[in-house]
């Protein structure tokens, strides 16, 4: 790493967990690739927009975890690739495979079936919290939504799903239990552990007992045509369970916030329902649940503006820096929902663009529109500075508490 690197406890500071957009500004404009050094792990960031969306593009920055230099050893941890052999952490052609394979199951039209479902969750969520005019609309709506949704579609029996969540939430939260760091890694560990035995056990139980949902898709892909190993089975389940629901809640979460804390454009939407579709893409864009894309390796010297970034290095593409990058996006910090649907970088770019991006507008659109709907009085019960949230290196942007009143 250079001399000009940046200590990353420098960087992730309590100020950036609230508001990390300052701070994107000034990397924009000083250091748009910037070298960060931590514990864990060196990185070079990329914030500008141009350059994201470039990187996203780039074939020299892979995101083969698992190749030469063993880097997801570094990034994840030990006992991670039971979890992580799938289509995010590959490249072609391996990753066009996979890539194919999965989308099978998110064909339009049974996308578009489960619309009707997706109401009747929102609205049994809904029904469950409104007599009390309060509600933690984290653990009570933005958090159980995606989960029931993607247990439905994974064919993850129902009396499990509560605990599978308990699981995937210690992963999320991952650096904000106050435990001591050493402790902490064990416990993610553990998690990992846990979700690898029970994925694995869902397999065996589709096997048997094959059902109209994803996994038992998956496993046909496997055992029929023998196009799916049984470990990128596993790792593929595991990243739509994870993909799956932790985006989706995180969106809602911040997409909430956003619009209490700017009420004119509230009650702009209230007042104009079919904005909403709009209204979510300017939502993401303004405070995405995902601010880093995941970890790309640069397989051979690369250059970014100037800047060298040597072989075998990690690159992280800063998609929320990049979303507010005044270059592209007029008056980027501020949330305007009749924004022209811009090409924000929320859902990625290139081949790894988000391939729930229908179901995960789909969910927002129903949840964030019911949610206006049925609860007219909705404010939050705490200043927006107190809420509690991810810690500020995390690599998701999400709350870990968000409570109203209505
Ligand atoms: C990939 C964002 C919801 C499944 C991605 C990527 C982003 C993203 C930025 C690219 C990551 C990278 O290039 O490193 C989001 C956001 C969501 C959301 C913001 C919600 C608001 C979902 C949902 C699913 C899903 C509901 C469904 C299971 C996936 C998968 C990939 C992916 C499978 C990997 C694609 C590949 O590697 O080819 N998502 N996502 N996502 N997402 Fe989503």
């Amino acid at each position: 790493m250079t001399e000009n690197a940046v200590p990353a406890a420098e960087l992730y500071t309590d100020e950036f967990a609230v508001d990390p957009y300052p701070a994107f500004a000034k990397l924009r404009v000083d250091s748009p690739v910037c070298p960060v050094t931590s514990p864990r792990f060196d990185s070079y960031l990329i914030t500008r927009y141009d350059d994201a969306k470039a990187a996203l593009m780039d074939p020299r920055l892979s995101k083969d975890l698992y190749g030469p230099g063993q880097h997801f050893l570094r990034i994840f941890g030990p006992n991670s690739e039971g979890l992580n052999k799938n289509m995010l952490n590959s490249d072609p052609p391996e990753h066009s495979r996979l890539r194919q394979i999965t989308s099978r199951a998110f064909a339009p039209r049974r996308l578009e079936a489960l619309r009707p479902r997706i109401a009747e969750i929102v609205a049994g969520l809904l029904d469950r919290i409104v007599p009390d005019g309060h509600a933690d609309l984290m653990r009570d709506f933005a958090i159980p939504l995606p989960m029931m949704v993607i247990g439905e579609l994974l064919g993850i029996p129902d009396k499990d799903r509560q605990t599978v969540l308990e699981w995937t939430q210690v992963i999320r939260e991952s650096g904000s239990s106050g435990r001591p760091p050493a402790e902490e890694k064990a416990r993610v560990q553990e998690a990992q552990a846990w979700l690898h035995g029970y994925l694995t056990e869902l397999v065996a139980a589709k096997r048997i007992r094959p059902g109209d949902d994803m996994v038992s898709m998956l496993v046909a892909a496997c055992d029929e045509e023998g196009v799916l190993s049984e470990r990128e089975l596993v790792s593929t389940t595991f990243l739509l369970l994870f993909a799956g629901h932790q985006t989706t809640a995180d969106f809602i979460g911040n997409a909430t916030v956003a619009l209490l804390t700017n009420p004119a454009q509230l009650d702009l939407l209230r007042a104009t329902p079919d904005l909403l579709p709009q209204a979510i893409e300017e939502l993401l864009r303004f405070d995405g649940p995902l601010p880093v894309a995941s970890p790309r390796i640069a397989t051979e010297e690369v250059e970014y503006q100037g800047v060298r970034i040597p072989e075998g290095s990690i690159v992280g593409v800063v998609i929320n820096s990049a979303n507010h990058d005044p270059a592209q996006f007029e008056d980027a910090d501020r949330l305007d929902l009749c924004r022209e649907r811009g090409p924000h970088l929320g859902f990625g770019h290139g081949v790894h663009y988000c391939l729930g991006v229908s179901l995960a507008r789909m969910e927002a659109q129903i949840g964030i529109g019911e949610l206006l709907r049925r609860l007219p009085g909705l404010a939050l019960a705490v200043p927006p500075e107190e809420l509690r949230r991810l810690p500020a290196a995390s690599p998701f942007r999400g709350l870990i508490e968000l409570p109203v009143r209505f």
